[in-house]
């Protein structure tokens, strides 16, 4: 049987880090400031809102909260994100997504200062990310690589499939991968023969957004799998994108749902907003 990749022991262990500092900040007299933007009311985005607000609380970094409205306009959200902008006391800002219809996104990610960027997906911090310069990097990509460090799994020169090629999740984790020395292959819905590529990976990451779809034919034996999907099934039990039952007895070790990459996205979200104070 596998062993597990405990992302909720790990993201503990990386918030205690965090509270430390931001502790020691505190009694010289530096807070940390993340503001927060939602628009309406999805019940998952207030789920996970209210998770990062929590996150903050803990560490020690202030939080402010800007719930608005479904019928919020694009002007309305872009002025407010000018205002946080030019605001000395924020440091970070971070929009949840999905945005209503009505809204660009890419206009509003692109208005927040790269430098208070925290959630890494304006255009400058993935252009950083690619020719590795420093900047934010996407929350769950990078929580993915520290649990692969704290977990001692070597990834320089090791085979790393992505299946999944969203700008939130597949692609940054090809970059970052890349950046760790792994040969990286990013397959997609489209792609042909994707057991046979699936089976060439010695680090296997899944985010595809369908439940249970990796069974144990994807995998090779002795792999490392890293679940990112999360799904709640007819009996409201969470699940995520590999089958966990027909894959842990074949890989090496693997993340569980809920407890592998959740917590450890907003881990990384903590850290980054700690970095953004020195950015
Ligand atoms: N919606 C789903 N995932 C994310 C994320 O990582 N950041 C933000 N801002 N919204 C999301």
């Amino acid at each position: 049987m596998a062993k597990l990749i405990d992302g909720k022991r790990i993201s503990a262990e990386i918030k205690e880090e965090l509270r430390t500092k931001a502790s020691l900040w505190k009694q010289e007299g530096r807070e940390v400031t993340l503001a927060v933007i939602l628009v309406g009311a999805d019940p998952a985005s207030c789920v996970y809102v209210n998770n990062k607000k929590k996150a903050c609380e803990f560490i020690g970094i202030r939080s402010l909260s800007y719930e608005l409205p479904e019928e919020t306009t694009q002007t309305e959200v872009l002025n407010l994100i000018e205002e946080l902008n030019n605001r000395s006391d924020v440091d970070g800002i971070l929009v949840q997504l999905p945005l209503p219809k009505s809204i660009s996104e890419e206009a509003v990610l692109t208005a927040i200062t790269p430098q208070k960027d925290v959630d890494g997906f304006h255009p400058m911090n993935v252009g950083a990310l690619c020719t590795g310069k420093r900047g934010f990097v996407s929350c769950t990509p990078a929580g993915i690589v520290e649990l692969l460090k704290r977990s001692e799994v070597e990834i320089t020169g090791k085979e790393c499939v992505i299946v999944g090629r969203s700008n939130i999740v597949g692609k940054p984790m090809a970059l970052l991968m890349l950046r760790e020395n792994a040969t990286v292959t990013i397959a997609h819905s489209k792609s042909v023969n994707l057991k046979e590529i699936t089976k060439r990976a010695d680090i296997l990451i899944v985010a595809v957004g369908k439940p249970k779809f990796i069974t144990e034919e994807y995998v090779k034996p002795g792999a490392v799998v890293i679940d990112v999907g999360i799904h709640r099934n007819q009996d409201n039990k969470l699940c995520g994108d590999v089958d966990f039952e027909s894959v842990a007895p074949v890989c090496d070790a693997i993340t569980p749902v809920p407890g592998g990459v959740g917590p450890m996205t907003i881990a990384m979200l903590m850290k980054n907003c700690m970095e953004a104070k020195e950015m």
